[in-house]
């Protein structure tokens, strides 16, 4: 049996991990819509990562008899984080421009 201040603080990663993966998810989409096919490609590839990541952690609950308890995602809108933001810091801080992107 997992004991449940564990099981909270993997059921409270599992929201993370996947809320990192909807946040990649929105610049795939940010990405595929600017005509940036490689910059989309790689945050495909990171949605799948964070994926992989929440999975772990529910498989292991699971395993040690723990329960899964999915909670209400909040990366999009309530945090003010947005893809159009992130990209802009991502382009300004390391002075990259969007052209760079192209053949990842
Ligand atoms: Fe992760």
């Amino acid at each position: 049996m997992i004991p449940k201040k564990i099981e909270e603080a993997f059921n409270r990663q599992i929201k993370h991990e996947l809320e990192s993966a909807y946040l990649y998810l929105s610049m795939v989409a940010y990405f595929d819509e600017a005509g940036f096919p490689g910059m989309a490609r790689w945050m495909r590839a990171q949605v799948q990562e964070e994926l992989t990541h929440a999975m772990r952690f529910f498989k292991h609950i699971l395993e040690r008899g723990g329960e899964v308890k999915l909670q209400p995602l909040s990366v999009l809108g309530e945090n003010g984080i947005h893809r159009r933001r992130l990209l802009k810091r991502l382009t300004s801080t390391r002075s990259l421009s969007p052209a760079q992107f192209t053949n990842w």
